[in-house]
């Protein structure tokens, strides 16, 4: 932990990472001392937990509201409209995740805040990225809007290490998986309605193709990245806001072959949407060495765990004996 401790703001904190992520940084840091917003209204855990807020990301009068009323001097900006949602919203997709981290970063400027976290996806990535083993610093020409802003998030955070000093970091993460709170909206959202259809009704139509691979992570080791990089030590991080994290990859029909070993009559079609071809455009597996040289990291769940995990959470949920 920090000598200071932290207060902080979280926004999007009703989304699939916030919801879990909220919670852990509040065990670290103090409940009264982490504050979960989002424009949606925070609901349940979160607004039993901990002081929450509305915030829309793209009103910097608000933000700037909160900020101050709270004392804030960490942001965890997590507000997003993600690669799925985003081809169907483009115009969203860029006020939300431009215009949000532009007011984010101002005011960590403004107010001289502290740590401020930004992620990045590899949706980055695009068609003339090497897509085994992605290096870190590649070709970044992404097809989709949600790319594009991610991208656009990336240089405008490392921009403002060099022009104002702030203290901003993010990471490339992976298609994320989780049990508590559905996606919103992405293309790797397959990995996740998948556990959940296996276990409710056993069988399972997919939205990319069985030989599709994708690079992923389980919660657990994202909350775990997202922490361990932001208390690293600044002066030793070469990179910022743009760390390749690897931790899981998997086709489609492999991960539904791991689902199976627990459930024997699990069946799963395959339906390609628009999203085969966002899928096809990024990586299949990441090279991570700079996060690991840098801050230590290291992943800690690989497929059968997860699968092993994710199942026994959602059985229990839904009251289904595997
Ligand atoms: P999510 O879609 O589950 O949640 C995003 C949240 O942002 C939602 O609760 C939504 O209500 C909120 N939001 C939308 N517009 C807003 C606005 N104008 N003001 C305030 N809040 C607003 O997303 P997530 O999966 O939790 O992603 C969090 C971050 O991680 C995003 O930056 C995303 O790009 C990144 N990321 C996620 C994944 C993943 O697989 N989940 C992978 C790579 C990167
Ligand atoms: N999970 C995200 C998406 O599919 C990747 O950033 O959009």
């Amino acid at each position: 932990m920090t000598k200071t401790t932290p207060k902080v703001l979280v926004t999007g904190a009703m989304g699939q990472i916030g919801s879990e992520l909220t919670l852990a940084l509040r065990e670290r840091y103090g409940h009264d001392n982490v504050l979960a917003t989002d424009v949606r209204t925070i609901e349940g855990p979160l607004a039993e937990t901990g002081p929450c807020a509305k915030l829309d990301v793209t009103d910097p009068v608000m933000l700037k509201g909160i900020l101050e009323r709270y004392g804030i001097n960490t942001v965890y900006h997590l507000a997003a409209i993600l690669s799925a949602t985003g081809e169907k919203n483009p115009g969203l997709c860029w006020r939300v995740n431009m215009d949000g981290t532009l007011n984010v970063l101002n005011m960590a400027v403004e107010m001289k805040l502290g740590t401020v976290m930004i992620p990045s996806s590899i949706a980055v990535f695009g068609p003339e990225t090497p897509r085994v083993n992605t290096p870190q610093e590649t070709v970044l020409k992404p097809r989709t809007m949600y790319g594009v802003t991610k991208v656009c998030g990336e240089l405008l955070g490392d921009y403002y290490v060099r022009r104002f000093g702030a203290d901003v970091r993010g990471l490339r993460y992976p298609g994320i998986i989780s049990s508590e709170t559905p996606p919103g909206g992405g293309t790797t959202d397959f990995a996740v309605d998948i556990f959940y259809k296996a276990v409710q009704n056993g069988e399972y139509t997919c939205f990319v193709k069985e030989d599709t691979s994708l690079p992923m992570m389980y919660m657990p080791d994202c909350i775990k990245a997202t922490i361990e990089l932001a208390e690293a030590d600044f002066s030793k991080l070469s990179h910022h806001g743009d760390f390749n994290v690897g931790a899981l990859s998997f086709t489609a029909g492999e991960l539904a072959a791991e689902i199976r070993k627990h459930i024997p009559g699990f069946r799963v079609s395959y339906e390609p949407d628009f999203r085969q071809a966002i899928a096809d455009s990024w990586p299949s597996s990441i090279d991570d060495r700079a996060a690991r040289e840098e801050w230590g990291w290291q992943p800690a769940w690989d497929l059968p765990s997860m699968t092993a995990d994710m199942l026994e959470r959602l059985s229990a949920r839904f009251g289904k004996r595997l």
